[in-house]
């Protein structure tokens, strides 16, 4: 039955293949198998993403509520010396004793949206322009103060001041909105050694040539997945890569090991998550007409959704999505953070996790993906409408970062286009690896079908 499913599917993504690339053979998509995972516990996986020390350097905890970021929120209402730091922060005891603040997953895995924190969407206003910016500039202040008279805080802050100074002149775009985590693993990676995971202060190989822009996808995507990542190649244990944040600042493999043990139960929760649902009104009739014009066009690709779901699990080759390619191109034309990955501590032990470049991405599931604009794997198109019409999107266009403002009717980013580049709140797509061409599969429909697929795409 299953394999019966599976070729229907395939036959209706080849017969929309043949439409589309009429010159070349196009190459067929691949499957990604699913891997064993750890099972863990959700409720246990929360406490330690929001509370727990998978980063056990930061900057001491007195100089953080000084000059630190300020927030009153409480969005996740943590107690302790947690509730007044910003949501995307956490205190943890280092490990001589001292109170530290660290960077947690929520600096890109949630997003204040509408007055209310979204767990797990990708936070859309990241700004990566700015050379040493926020907690990197203090860190720099604080190494000034403290270097010598209090130096159990130095101590303490240490392997996080000299990650965070070594890797920022690196870790920049002209772009806000979009994310480099891509680029930071791939600097931390150079300067770490793959089997004992000790830092050094020089690069051991070199440094990824481009910093490679991306929209961070939604956690609660990652349950349909085989495969991790936009281009599908995280495979094996995910809770080894989910804990690779930790590279920021871990000293050595036994504190791998430890940190490790918790990422079961932070993949049990990110399983656990679910899309918001849409907040207006939708129109039944245009729904009904867009779920059958999607399970024509569409789902060979992103599956069905309701009673009767199914995801493919598919990559598509270059050849066929032709968005941009830099992402996975990167990875054969200089191999070297794959090759570190595919021989470190990540892939030994009884959960190992390895890495399978691909030329080409992972049609994504759907779920939520009103709320998750701008869309594609580098965020280059602003809003629903334009991905299904590749003639009508912009070349420049640009949204506000201080108010943010998002649509529901069409939804996406409210956005301006703009005739010329200009600051770094105008996305530039004629940037490497910001182009917003290809998937021209909504090309071929009607302005009124593509209106109809929109409102299907709300509920989902
Ligand atoms: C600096 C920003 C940043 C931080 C911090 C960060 N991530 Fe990510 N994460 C990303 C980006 C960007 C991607 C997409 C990269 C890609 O696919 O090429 C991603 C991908 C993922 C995915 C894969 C989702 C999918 O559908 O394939 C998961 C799960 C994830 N991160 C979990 C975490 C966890 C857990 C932490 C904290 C321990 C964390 N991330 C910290 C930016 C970040
Ligand atoms: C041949 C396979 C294929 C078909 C057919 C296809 N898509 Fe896609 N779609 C993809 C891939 C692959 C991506 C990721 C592209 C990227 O990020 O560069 C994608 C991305 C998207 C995105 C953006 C997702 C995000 O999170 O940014 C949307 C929305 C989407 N597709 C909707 C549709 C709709 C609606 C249709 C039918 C009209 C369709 N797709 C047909 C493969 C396909």
């Amino acid at each position: 039955m299953q394999k019966l499913v599976w070729a229907l599917l395939l036959a209706g993504v080849c017969f929309s293949f043949s439409r589309i690339a009429v010159h070349t053979v196009p190459e067929d998509p691949a499957f990604i198998p699913p891997s064993q995972q750890r099972s863990g516990d959700a409720t246990k996986g929360y406490q330690y993403l929001v509370t727990g020390d998978y980063l056990k350097s930061g900057i001491p905890f007195s100089f953080f509520a000084f000059a630190g970021p300020k927030d009153t929120n409480n969005f996740l209402n943590r107690d302790g010396y947690n509730k007044k730091l910003p949501h995307d922060y956490t205190a943890v005891k280092a490990p001589n004793g001292e109170l530290v603040v660290a960077p947690n997953c929520l600096q890109c895995h949630a997003q204040v949206f509408e007055g209310k924190l979204i767990m797990g969407l990708g936070n859309a206003q990241s700004d990566f322009t700015r050379q040493m910016s926020g907690t990197a500039v203090m860190a720099e202040k604080m190494l000034q103060q403290l270097k010598g008279n209090e130096s159990k805080k130095y101590d303490a802050a240490r392997n996080f001041i000299t990650a965070v100074k070594t890797i920022s002149p690196h870790l920049i775009t002209s772009t806000k909105g979009v994310n480099l985590a891509d680029g930071l693993a791939a600097l931390l990676v150079a300067h770490r050694d793959p089997a004992t995971l000790r830092w050094s202060d020089s690069a051991l190989m070199p440094l990824p040539p481009a910093m490679v822009p991306s929209d961070v996808p939604a956690w609660w995507l990652l349950k349909k997945k085989n495969g991790m990542f936009y281009n599908g190649f995280g495979r094996g244990d995910f809770g080894r890569f989910l804990m690779a944040s930790n590279l920021l600042t871990v000293t050595d493999t036994s504190e791998a090991a430890e940190v490790d043990r918790h990422f079961n139960d932070v993949l049990a929760y990110i399983n656990s998550l679910k899309a918001p649902s849409y907040p207006g009104t939708t129109n039944a009739k245009w729904v009904t007409q867009g779920k059958k014009l999607f399970e024509n066009h569409c789902s060979g690709c992103h599956g069905t959704y309701g009673e009767k779901e199914s995801y493919p699990n598919l990559l598509i080759p270059e050849s066929i999505i032709q968005t941009d390619s830099l992402l996975y191109s990167s990875n054969y034309s200089d191999p070297q953070f794959v090759q570190w990955f595919n021989k470190s501590w990540f892939t030994t032990g009884d959960h190992p996790a390895k890495l399978v470049p691909y030329r080409g991405y992972i049609a994504p599931p759907l779920d939520g993906i009103w709320v998750t604009a701008p869309y594609f794997h580098n965020g280059s198109v602003p809003d629903l409408e334009c991905v299904l019409n590749s003639k009508i999107r912009p070349t420049y266009w640009q949204r506000s970062f201080s108010k943010p403002s998002y649509k529901f009717d069409i939804p996406g980013w409210n956005f301006e286009k703009k005739e010329s580049p200009g600051g770094s709140d105008v996305y530039n797509t004629t940037l490497k690896g910001f182009r917003n061409d290809g998937h021209y599969f909504g090309d071929e429909l009607s302005q009124p079908e593509r209106m109809a697929i929109i409102e299907y795409l709300k509920t989902l």
